[in-house]
């Protein structure tokens, strides 16, 4: 079950999604002791603390069905990349980072780099729950502009430690020239790993029976996330795999083993879950890899490498 993201070795392939119980310094600590978690993932990050969005931001339908508008409540980049806490982490530590301009995303990342305990980071450029910000994997001419400056930001500390990660977050794509557009672009820089899907937004959540949405913000639009998600997901995985160098980290829809096997499948190196982690908490991990386990011995598969991108088309 061992599987490489870039240049980070992981012991499992599964991890959270960022934003789920990776806010405090506990939930840090206590994903970084969960059993069979690979790698811990930070919420992302922004210049200042924030608050978020009003409550409530969350819901889930107990099954797998989510929205949030969380709106990035997080610490501030500070909190997550000081030494209090990476100092503390034992396995890969990925800082999710998610500035709300190009200045203070530039910044994040030029300040994470000193801090050789971080792994990796993630540049969130999908959050769809900012009020005003538009998602910057949606403007093709701005994302590369940022993806330009980021990487010869991270270029410059990888001069002096290869095994620093450089990853993105993206959001859904679907129309089959976007994801041509969008690994053109990636395929520019020395991008290790992109993560393969944050939420779908925005979506809406309706309650027939009290006639109302279920979350506050923004009239309770927000990220869609679990099981219906996951044929989106798993073609975003497939596609951008096939398409751009990067490993890629599935997320979305991920409630079994089975899901894991076909993001895998597909051709994701690790998988990350966000949903069904909310709802089941830190027990989720053990069971979905025991299940993936399961199905691997009943197809006599050894690794990961065994059938990771093998999905088979028709002629
Ligand atoms: C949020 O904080 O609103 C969620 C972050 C994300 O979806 O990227």
């Amino acid at each position: 079950m061992e599987t490489q993201i870039g240049n980070i070795h992981l012991l499992s392939p599964f991890m959270n999604a960022s934003g789920v119980y990776c806010k405090s310094k506990e939930q840090l600590i206590k994903l970084d002791n969960t059993q069979l978690v690979g790698c811990v993932v930070s919420k992302s990050c922004t210049f200042e603390p924030r608050d978020g969005n009003p409550e409530p931001i969350y819901w889930d339908d107990g099954s797998n069905l989510s929205i949030n508008s969380s709106g990035l409540p997080n610490m501030g980049y500070k909190f997550y990349i000081n030494k209090n806490i990476t100092s503390q982490i034992n396995k890969p530590y990925i800082v999710s980072v998610s500035g709300l301009t190009v200045k203070d995303n530039l910044t994040i990342i030029d300040e994470l780099l000193k801090n050789l305990d971080i792994s990796g980071l993630e540049l969130n450029l999908s959050c769809p729950n900012v009020i005003g910000k538009p998602q910057i994997g949606y403007d093709f001419e701005a994302m590369d502009k940022l993806l330009y400056q980021a990487n010869l930001l991270v270029q410059n500390r990888k001069l002096s430690d290869k095994k620093f990660n450089f990853g993105l977050k993206l959001p859904p794509y679907f129309d089959m020239s976007h994801f041509d557009i969008v690994s053109s672009i990636i395929n520019k820089y020395e991008i290790d790993t992109i993560t393969c899907i944050n939420s779908l937004g925005n979506g809406l959540v309706v309650d027939p029976k009290s006639e109302t949405v279920v979350i506050k913000p923004k009239g309770g639009f927000g990220g869609i996330g679990g099981s219906v998600v996951k044929q989106i997901a798993l073609a975003n995985v497939r596609r951008l795999s096939q398409l751009t160098k990067c490993d890629v980290i599935g997320c979305g829809g991920i409630k079994t083993g089975t899901d894991a096997f076909e993001h895998i499948l597909c051709g994701a190196k690790a998988v990350q879950i966000g949903t069904q982690f909310y709802i089941e908490k830190h027990e989720v991990f053990e069971r979905i890899y025991n299940e993936l386990l399961d199905i691997m011995s009943e197809k006599g598969y050894k690794s990961l490498n065994d059938f990771c991108g093998k999905l088979k088309v028709i002629n």
